[in-house]
């Protein structure tokens, strides 16, 4: 190497001269703006309404549907190894649970509610996030009330919505994240979290630019919760919205979210950036969803790359177009990974 040091004369251009920045591991480490932590991470469960199921998902390797009965065992190694946050989504398998109301999503002997109850309990340390939507509780699998015309009924989905919230929260959730997409809806719940005396001390974190697609299928599998007619287009963004994503972000951001997400993730990094620009004083969060965690899994399976190499990699880009905060069903794999 002293041979080439001398190939560079005194007076040549030293600006093309980059390897000396990332040549030892830790350097390259020094590189990024952002390093994955176990505290960015939460991790999403699928809570039954029979307590002593444990089903995996087919379409999400390594996922399970748990009952009541199964989440302490589950979760104790997972936060032994530093497992901080979690996001419950309810899955009603009783067929009766459904209406076209989502009456069994704040139903306070539901799965949900009891499992806030329960892991606030077992494990005070275990941040609980709950995600708000209608489309696993109401019998035509829509985020909201529909009109007549099977449009949503913004008013009273909102007002819905925010009860379901609030529920929520009264039940011990320490960050309630409506995912449903209905207009106002922010404004909505925060104004019923401060009437109910606890906006101090529960977060709202709002997917604020969840955008439409073919992403959320193994989810849907997982929470049985696809439409029984029509599609999201009308309230899920259009993949090509960036103007209609940075509108909704700041909208928002207005409306009192305390952190906005992203959802997708991968393929949707400059929404991300755009997210810590326009929400520059609040974290951003971006979702990591179901079929993005199954596609790394099937190209691993194919021998395209390595799983753990391709994990990393994805999530890195996401902490690099500027999230903070992962949702990730890599998480079990994560806790391991940076120990
Ligand atoms: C409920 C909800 C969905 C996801 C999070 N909350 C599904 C949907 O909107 O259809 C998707 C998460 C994933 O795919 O991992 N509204
Ligand atoms: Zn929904």
């Amino acid at each position: 190497t002293s041979t080439q040091a001398t190939s560079v004369s005194i007076s040549g251009d030293i600006s093309s001269q980059l390897h000396a920045g990332y040549s030892h591991p830790l350097a390259r480490s020094w590189q990024a703006e952002r390093q994955l932590t176990k505290e960015m991470l939460i991790y999403p469960l699928f809570i039954t309404d029979n307590p002593d199921e444990e089903t995996p998902i087919p379409s999400l390797p390594n996922q399970h549907r748990r009952g009541l009965n199964r989440l302490v065992p589950f979760l104790s190694p997972l936060i032994r190894k530093g497992l901080r946050s979690v996001i419950l989504f309810g899955v009603p398998l009783d067929p009766n649970a459904k209406d076209s109301l989502g009456t069994a999503a704040d139903d306070p002997n539901g799965p949900v509610v009891a499992a806030i109850r329960l892991l606030r309990a077992q494990f005070p340390q275990l941040y609980i996030v709950v995600d708000v939507c209608l489309c696993e509780y109401t019998s035509h699998g829509h985020c909201g009330i529909l009109c007549d015309d099977g449009s949503l009924d913004n008013t009273q989905s909102v007002e819905r919505i925010s009860d379901v919230a609030l529920a929520y929260a009264l039940a011990g959730a320490h960050c309630v994240a409506p995912s449903d997409m209905n207009d106002g809806r922010v404004r909505a719940i925060k104004l019923k979290l401060i009437e109910a005396g606890v906006a101090h001390q529960v977060l709202l974190m709002s997917y604020s630019a969840k955008f439409s697609g073919c992403l959320y299928g193994p989810f849907r599998d997982a929470a049985g919760s696809s439409p029984s007619f029509g599609d999201r287009k009308c309230y899920q963004l259009p993949p090509g919205g960036r103007g209609l994503a940075r509108r909704a972000i700041q909208r928002d951001v207005a409306e009192g979210a305390d952190i906005v997400m992203v959802k997708p993730a991968s393929s949707y990094l400059d929404i991300i950036s755009d997210a810590k620009e326009l929400a520059r004083d609040m974290p951003v969060a971006a979702y990591q969803v179901s079929g993005e965690f199954a596609m790394i899994h099937a190209g691993a399976k194919a021998g395209v790359f390595d799983l753990k190499q391709m994990a990393f990699e994805s999530t890195e880009g996401i902490l690099r177009a500027g999230a903070g905060i992962v949702v990730s069903y890599f998480v079990p794999e994560f806790l391991d990974w940076l120990s």
